[in-house]
């Protein structure tokens, strides 16, 4: 059946921008684009949100636009991807703080109540994984989901081998994944909370839009098996291949390891897509 308003892919969509900026510029006129589409209708636009580094200039993107009248958030319900278990929403570095102190706090119309984040100090962690997932089902499912990656290819806290049909749940970080984070935690990989709570693969799947952002160098390995590798638990981000309207932005320093065809593809088929 067609999505309403949401034009399906023939193949995933792989936006290639010159650098982070024009990647992230790219991303929210894209989301502020879905948002404003869906202004008169009565269900919120339901979207779903990451964390990390890479996400950070879209976020100062929404804010500008959000403040500049172009976008209001009245109507925009949010669900945050990951939240470290064992880590209470004050702490520098739990996910609650960051998007607040990313996003939230600096929204001129963002309604408190529409900030849904998974609690890290929940009394018990599965019960609240599983209320998170029923409450998305409640709002008709994600409208949009904005991902990052890591290193390894993983989406929220999916790491690999996660089962690419897994819904919310409580996942064990890897120590790649804890090494890589540990620059939150004075550069010690032991002061890393060891799990976290996530949405799953399939959560972010079932979304009807999504949008995973790649950036930098040290994500080319990831971007290679999101768009060419087989579809593999070993590299979760590669379900997006399965999704009918699934696009990564990316920036030229993630292209690094794509084959040339792949990148000339991607760029011959995005003019196309312009004109
Ligand atoms: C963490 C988060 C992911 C995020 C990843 C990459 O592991 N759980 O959701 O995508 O970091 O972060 P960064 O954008 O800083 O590279």
């Amino acid at each position: 059946m067609p999505l309403k308003g949401i034009k399906e892919n023939d193949s995933m969509r792989v936006v290639i921008q010159e650098n982070y900026e024009k990647m992230c510029k790219w991303a929210a006129d894209y989301i502020v684009s879905r948002i404003n589409a869906h202004k008169d209708e009565s269900r919120p636009f339901v979207l779903g949100l990451p964390t990390g580094s890479s996400p950070i200039g879209v976020y100062k993107e929404l804010v500008r636009m959000n403040k500049a009248g172009e976008v209001s958030f009245e109507n925009v319900m949010t669900f945050n991807m990951d939240e470290y278990l064992g880590l209470p929403r004050e702490h520098e570095q739990s996910y609650w703080y960051f998007m607040h102190d990313n996003l939230f706090n600096h929204l001129t119309d963002m309604k408190p109540e529409n900030i849904n984040i998974l609690n890290g100090m929940a009394e018990d962690p599965d019960a609240e994984c599983a209320r998170y997932e029923e409450k998305i089902a409640s709002y008709g499912g994600i409208d949009l989901f904005l991902g990052g990656i890591g290193v390894d290819g993983h989406i929220a806290f999916n790491e690999p081998f996660t089962s690419l049909s897994s819904r919310t749940g409580v996942r064990n970080l890897t120590s790649d994944t804890r090494i890589v984070n540990a620059r939150f935690f004075d550069n010690d990989p032991e002061k890393v909370p060891s799990q976290a709570l996530s949405v799953g693969v399939a959560t972010v799947t079932d979304s009807k839009e999504v949008i995973i952002l790649i950036n930098g160098h040290n994500k080319a390995r990831a971007l290679a098996a999101t768009v060419e590798g087989g579809v593999s638990g070993k590299w979760t981000c590669s379900a997006l291949q399965l999704h009918n309207a699934a696009i990564i932005a990316c920036d030229e320093a993630a292209c690094g390891e794509l084959t040339v065809d792949t990148y000339k593809y991607f760029l011959d088929i995005e003019r196309k897509e312009r004109l």
